[in-house]
Formats: structure tokens, C-alpha cells, sequence
């Protein structure tokens, strides 16, 4: 029988979302033969551009996304020179011509009906000719647009026949506080089911956060001890090693709590502490996320630290570390953004209560790297020099370098009888060789094909983050609180190490994980 053909639409397609992420995606996908046979694709934006064009502005960002893999620049000094390797082969040109002949464009307007029935019309014209075709539409818009663009898809371009379904994946940002979101989501809900809106959050496609549920719930081992009588504090990291980089403009209005700690880092805490789902079914896994977090009261001033990074002076001449955030001329004058923040979060049921769950988060600092951290408590009893047992530690690696490491106490190898910290270490570059990670989008966007929401955020959940932090973000947003200065390239302000330690989290700096 003749398969039933796939619509995928990108709204929003001449911007950068599209242009550096989803038409790369598909790209990959389609190369490796992981798309629904007959799966067209077709951009909609407001510019009038050809396909030519088009293919001109997406081209250069279809190297391999390799990026968040151990093969990662960290472990290859040349990074840029094995992307420029991967970059469409020879022997690939053949099919990306094939893929650019699947795409078309059509301009329209966001606000005008007669440009989605237009749309529509495009879209039937691909259909089998009894008039069949499942339909996606990807917004890569900016929020201003999403309350008409939803409202003109769901009159004009939604998919008729009985066996067909329309899914649409939207993108953060889910409003600025409750009050937004919650408006979306009426809206959204007045015009779609819930199975047909996929939310993406792209840390829940990422290699290690999907593997916390296995890690968690298949192994005994941990299950044992996941709980606030063998831990100490969890703390929950990100780092980037750049600063906005002309993107200020966008941050400037949202903020990093807004950009990254109230969505992929509360993600990565409802993983680390849900109760065991009773079946890996995506409603299951959803009703313990939103469990979990209805346990966690709102955030409040005292637990959080903010920070925004200044120019270092250290940094060479003309280099971008000499710029501060206030440099960046997208960013209004005098901004008072944060952009580093530090929050602890404390989870009130039987398991967790009174156990610190630190989230860190920020721009321009040290390094690149994202991370959950669980500290056990200290041995009871002790009976080794004090100064050299530290606690264990286990370290999930997000990335670059995949791992999952454990920190222990050994006895040090050799005549005497002393300890030393050492790690067990489960490096994905050393353990699993040669095996392709695909990049977050590649496996959100094949679940979206698929039909599975385990990996998207639910309506609730969404609303459950935003309650959590939407009064800490009032009061920074009306009493604009004086973020403190730290370097480009720092470790962020010292005041972020001081609420960890208070917070039942030890630094001792005694040991560095050498990734393997
Ligand atoms: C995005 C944020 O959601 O995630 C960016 O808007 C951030 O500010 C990015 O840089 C980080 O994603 P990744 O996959 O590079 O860690």
C-alpha cells in the first residue's frame, strides 16, 4: 500500500532556530535514513526567498551535530577542522539534492487567514490523492506571533482525514511567569488536544538526562540509597564559557532563571527526583514529575545568588572575554539581568525533605559543562585521618564528554595503608567507541514522528515550573536587585560557593575528575 506521506512545516523559517537547528535536523535525519518514506518539508515565513536561498542560509550549518559527543572539541584539539570534514561529503550530494528537492518555501503572513489556506492548499498537493497526509508544524517563531499563528493553524490548516493526525511542536519561550503561561496554554488547549501539542525542552533529549530513569530505577544499587538518609545535597550545574554574543537583545528580556534554570535544569531535578513511575508510558513518567514538583515550595530571595559578568581585564587585547555583558550593544544600558544565578530548592515529602537541591547556572564562565552532582553524607564513624576521607560523590556527566563517574575513598595502592580519592569512571568517549550520539533535536524530532511524548513537557508540568519560580522573578523583575560582577572566564561570584557550603554542600578541592 501506498504510505501515507508526512508534512513536516517550519514556521518561522528564514530565522535562526530554523536555520541552525531544525532544517539541520532534518537534514541528518533524512540522510540517515531515519524519516518516514515520503516526508516533505515546507518553510513558511514572512520574507519572500526562494528555495534557493533558502538552501544558501541552512547549508553551512549541516555539519555533523556531533557537538555534545565525547568526540567533542575538549577531547579533539582540532574541532573545527572534523566539522569541516563532515560538512555534506561527496558521496552525500546526491542525496542532500534529494532532500532540497522534498523542500519548498511559501511567504505569507502570520496574521493573515488567506495565507494558511494558501498554505493548505500547498499542503494538499502533497497528499495522496485520496487526500492523506499526517502534518507537523514546527514553530520557530518569536512569541509575538504564536497566539495567531496557532489560531490561523488550527482553523485552516489541520489535517481532515480520520487516519491522519496534526502535531504541533512549540518552543520555549512558555510565557514569562504563571500568569503568560497559563494564557498560552488556555489558548493553545482551545484550539489543540494534548496529544497533538508537543512542548520541547531539548535537555530532555540529551543522552544522559534520558538515561537518569534507567540509571535510577534499573540499577538496585542506587535505588537504595536515593534518599535523604545517604545524601547530603544534589547540585545541579551549567556552564558556558560565552557570553550572549549578539543575542542579548533576546536575553536581556527573559534573563538566565528564565533561559535555562526554570526549564532545562528543573527538568533534569524532576529526573533526579521523582518517585519510580509504575511504567515507562509517557502519562506514568508525566504524573511523577508533576508529583515531584508540587513538593517543592516557590523559591525564595535568600536562596538565590545573582550575578552578571563584567569584561576581564586579563583577557587579551581585542578578545571577546574583554567584553562584559553590559558591552554586548544588544543589551539595554544598565541592565540589571542576571546572567548567572545560583537557587537552592528543597523538596517536602518523605524522601527528600530537608536534602538542598542547588541549581547553578551561567554565561562566560570557566568552562563548558553541565552536570548533576549527588554528595552522600559523610561516613558515620570514621576512623581514617579526617582530612583525607572526602565524601563520595556521583557525577552525572551531561556534557561535552559523556560519564558517569563515581568519587570514592581507596586505600592508595602500594606499601602503606592511607587513602585516596579516586573515581570509578564510566566515560562514554572510552566505553562506547565509535557509537553515534545523535543531538538532542534529531531524537526529539524522530519521537515527534513516532508519537511518543515521554521526552515533552506536559501542560502541567509547565505550569508546576513557573509556580515555583514566577515570585522570585517578580520580585527581581520589580525590586531589580544589583546583580554582582564577576570576571569573564571566572567560576562565577564566590557568594554562589558560600550558599553551596552552607547548603550542606563540601568543596574540598582536593581532586579533579580527568575525563577518560
Ligand atoms: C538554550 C538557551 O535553551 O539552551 C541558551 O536559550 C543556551 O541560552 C542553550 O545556550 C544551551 O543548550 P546546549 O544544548 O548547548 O547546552
Amino acid at each position: 500500500t501506498n504510505p501515507i506521506p508526512h508534512i513536516f512545516v517550519i514556521m518561522g523559517a528564514s530565522g535562526d532556530l530554523a536555520k541552525k537547528k531544525i532544517y539541520p535536523t532534518l537534514w541528518w535525519l533524512f540522510r540517515d535514513g531515519l524519516l518516514p518514506k515520503k516526508t516533505h518539508f515546507i518553510g513558511y515565513a514572512r520574507s519572500s526567498l526562494t528555495m534557493k536561498d533558502l538552501r544558501a542560509k541552512t547549508e553551512p550549518h549541516m555539519k555533523h551535530p556531533w557537538g555534545d559527543s565525547p568526540l567533542e572539541s575538549q577531547m579533539r584539539p582540532n574541532f573545527q577542522q572534523f566539522c569541516a570534514a563532515l560538512e555534506i561529503k561527496e558521496d552525500e550530494k546526491a542525496k542532500a539534492a534529494e532532500f532540497f528537492r522534498l523542500n519548498s518555501y511559501q511567504s505569507g503572513k502570520y496574521d493573515v487567514p488567506g495565507d494558511f489556506q494558501a498554505l493548505d492548499q500547498h499542503i494538499r498537493k502533497l497528499q495522496t490523492s485520496s487526500g492523506q497526509a499526517n502534518r507537523l508544524f514546527y514553530l520557530a517563531l518569536p512569541p509575538s506571533v504564536y497566539h495567531d499563528v496557532t489560531l490561523n493553524l488550527s482553523k485552516h490548516c489541520m489535517s481532515c482525514d480520520q487516519d491522519c493526525w496534526t502535531r504541533v511542536i512549540v518552543e520555549k519561550p512558555f510565557g514569562r511567569d504563571s500568569q503568560s503561561s497559563a494564557e498560552l496554554s488556555h489558548h493553545l488547549s482551545s484550539l489543540f488536544t494534548e496529544e497533538q501539542i508537543y512542548r520541547i525542552d531539548h535537555y530532555l533529549g540529551k543522552e544522559m538526562v534520558q538515561n537518569l530513569m534507567v540509571l535510577r530505577f534499573a540499577n538496585r544499587m542506587f535505588s537504595r540509597v536515593w534518599n535523604r538518609d545517604n545524601i547530603a545535597s544534589v547540585v545541579i550545574t551549567f556552564k558556558e564559557p560565552f557570553g550572549t554574543q549578539g543575542r542579548g537583545g533576546y536575553f536581556d528580556q527573559f534573563g538566565i532563571i528564565r533561559d535555562v534554570m526554570q526549564n532545562h535544569l528543573l527538568q533534569i531535578l524532576t529526573l533526579v527526583a521523582m518517585e519510580k513511575p509504575i511504567s515507562t508510558s509517557p502519562e506514568d513518567i508525566r504524573n511523577e514529575k508533576v508529583k515531584v514538583l508540587r513538593c517543592i515550595p516557590e523559591v525564595k530571595y535568600e536562596d538565590i545568588v545573582l550575578g552578571q559578568y563584567v569584561g576581564s581585564s586579563s583577557a587579551p587585547e581585542g578578545d571577546e572575554a574583554r567584553n562584559g555583558y553590559l558591552d554586548d550593544p544588544t543589551v539595554p544600558k544598565g541592565s540589571k539581568t542576571a546572567t548567572f544565578v545560583e537557587a537552592v530548592l528543597f523538596i517536602k515529602n518523605e524522601r527528600w525533605e530537608g536534602v538542598p537541591f542547588i541549581m547553578r547556572c551561567g554565561k562566560a564562565l570557566n568552562e563548558r559543562k553541565a552536570e548533576v552532582r549527588i554528595q552522600f553524607h559523610d561516613v558515620p564513624g570514621n576512623i581514617f585521618c579526617p582530612d583525607l576521607v572526602q565524601r563520595n560523590e556521583l557525577v552525572i556527566r551531561v556534557q561535552p564528554g559523556e560519564a558517569i563517574y563515581m568519587k570514592l575513598m581507596m586505600k592508595k595502592p602500594g606499601m602503606t595503608f592511607g587513602v585516596e580519592e579516586t573515581e570509578l569512571d564510566l566515560s562514554y568517549g572510552s566505553r562506547y567507541q565509535g557509537v553515534k550520539m545523535p543531538d538532542a533535536y534529531e531524537r526529539l524530532l524522530v519521537d515527534v514522528f513516532t508519537g511518543t511524548q515521554i521526552h515533552f513537557v506536559r501542560s502541567d508540568e509547565l505550569a508546576e515550573a513557573w509556580r515555583i519560580f514566577t515570585p522570585i522573578l517578580h520580585q527581581i523583575d520589580t525590586e531589580k536587585p544589583d546583580p554582582i560582577p564577576y570576571e569573564y572566564g571566572s567560576r562565577g561570584p564566590p557568594a554562589a560557593d558560600e550558599l553551596r557550603e552552607k547548603h550542606n554542600f563540601h568543596y574540598a578541592g582536593t581532586y579533579k575528575w580527568v575525563p577518560a
